[in-house]
């Protein structure tokens, strides 16, 4: 598969190279331009790159579940960027989280092809990271956040027909990323095949 593909994985270890703002601004606009639903555009984006704020925003997180706290990165390993991605409550007053997704992928995949890491964030203090950016929550929903930087880390994707979808580290500390192989995910004019096994 093209390398484009397999080498993005999510990152949260980062260098403290800082990203040339023009870059992520070209993230944004082609997030900008997701498919999304209705045509109706309800996503707002917020761009930190300000140290100070990035600094702030940094303990509001929770990286790596599976792994929580051995992967957490250290302060000197930090994002240095940051993106919200905020329903406008007033375009939509149910919110979107299609039309975020949409534009988070474009906004990841953008970054990726500029060598910037990132990695997509729901496990995120919501009213701490409102409150100190000043954003109204009757007027914003924040549905989550992408940490950016660039990559001081390499995961490995790797095909894993097994259930367990967990990502781990090895003996190395290289964090490897179990995804299902083609032949599970895809079915061509047909039905989902079952999967039969663990082993299948
Ligand atoms: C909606 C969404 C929310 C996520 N939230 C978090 C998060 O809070 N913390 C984290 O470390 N990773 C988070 N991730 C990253 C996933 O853990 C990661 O995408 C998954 O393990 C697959 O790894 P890959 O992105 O390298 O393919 C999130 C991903 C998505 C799509």
């Amino acid at each position: 598969m093209d390398d484009f593909f397999t080498t993005r994985r999510s990152i949260r270890h980062f260098s403290q190279q800082i990203i040339a703002e023009a870059q992520l601004i070209a993230c944004a606009d082609a997030a900008r331009l997701a498919p999304q639903s209705a045509n109706l555009q309800p996503v707002r984006q917020v761009l930190i790159n300000r140290p100070e704020l990035c600094r702030e925003i940094f303990p509001l997180l929770r990286f790596a579940a599976y792994l929580y706290p051995r992967y957490t990165p250290a302060p000197e390993q930090a994002p240095t960027a940051y993106l919200l991605l905020l329903n406008d409550l007033r375009l939509k007053p149910q919110g979107s989280d299609n039309d975020c997704a949409a534009q988070a992928v474009a906004f990841i995949y953008k970054a990726w092809q500029q060598g910037i890491g990132s990695c997509w964030m729901g496990a995120i203090d919501r009213p701490a990271i409102l409150k100190l950016l000043k954003i109204d929550p009757a007027c914003y929903q924040l549905h989550s956040l992408i940490a950016l930087g660039y990559p001081a880390e390499t995961p490995q994707a790797e095909d894993s027909p097994l259930a367990q979808q967990r990502y781990y580290l090895d003996q190395a500390g290289l964090l490897h990323v179990p995804k299902r192989p083609l032949r599970q995910v895809l079915s061509l004019n047909q039905a989902p095949a079952e999967i039969l096994s663990e082993q299948d």
